[in-house]
């Protein structure tokens, strides 16, 4: 799956990127992460990118010009329908269940804003999903860009060696993950659950279950109600 990061910061992009599971990925192949800097595609002499903005108010505009050569440029290398993502506070809602969905696609184009947003008229013309990481506000969108690449590489097959993906099970389900130990068997006095050290895989799961329900009832009630209407209970 290819990546293509429409930013102003395109540094941002490839150190953030590159260690860890998602660096392993791009090193064989299976992904590609390309951080295009919009400035290259400004056309007059100092590099603007940014203008006032009409009808007044605070910060600035990125201009629509640069962002649409920019994304004709890169459209050479891509399948006609191939999504694009604007992350904004004014999106959807990131979730796992879309991380699953886009995983499912050929190549991604995500744009990133600054300053105050971006002219509507380029969003209207080129963007097909406009998507939010939570009820905050960051100084940009590469953040929010690398946060859907990493959810989204490791939904895609071979990103994720068998024994990573197991991890997932849990959340899949919609509950929040129980709580994991390792060695040392007592840490400053205090003692792994004694039924982790029984062998006992049956009594083990169903542990694990109890405090992924507790926990989850807890902390994320709204996920708790929607798991137990799911499953009738
Ligand atoms: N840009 C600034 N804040 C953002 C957020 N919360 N989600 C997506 N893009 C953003």
């Amino acid at each position: 799956m290819d990546f293509y990061v429409l930013t102003l910061f395109p540094d941002q992009i490839e150190y953030g990127l590159n260690t860890s599971i998602i660096k392993r990925a791009s090193e064989k192949g299976i992904i590609n992460i390309k951080a295009v800097d919009i400035r290259d595609y400004s056309s007059d002499k100092h590099h603007h990118v940014d203008d006032y903005p009409y009808g007044g108010g605070a910060g600035m505009v990125m201009k629509p010009e640069p962002i649409y050569d920019c994304y004709k440029d890169i459209s050479k290398d891509l399948l006609e329908g191939t999504r694009v993502v604007y992350v904004t506070p004014q999106g959807r809602t990131f979730d796992q269940s879309m991380a699953k969905e886009m995983a499912l696609e050929k190549d991604l184009v995500i744009l990133c804003g600054h300053y105050e947003g971006v002219d509507e008229r380029i969003l209207d013309m080129i963007v097909t999903d406009r998507i939010s990481i939570g009820d905050y506000v960051l100084t940009g969108g590469e953040l929010p860009a690398m946060v859907l690449i990493d959810a989204i590489s490791r939904m895609v097959p071979g990103v994720l060696t068998n024994e990573e993906s197991g991890a997932d099970e849990s959340f899949s389900e919609g509950l929040l993950e129980y709580p994991q130990y390792t060695r040392p068997e007592v840490f400053m006095g205090m003692k792994v659950p004694e039924v982790l050290l029984s062998g006992h895989h049956k009594n083990i799961s169903k542990w694990r279950l109890e405090k992924s329900l507790e926990r989850t009832k807890e902390i994320r009630p709204d996920l708790y109600d929607a798991y137990m209407s799911r499953n009738n209970k």
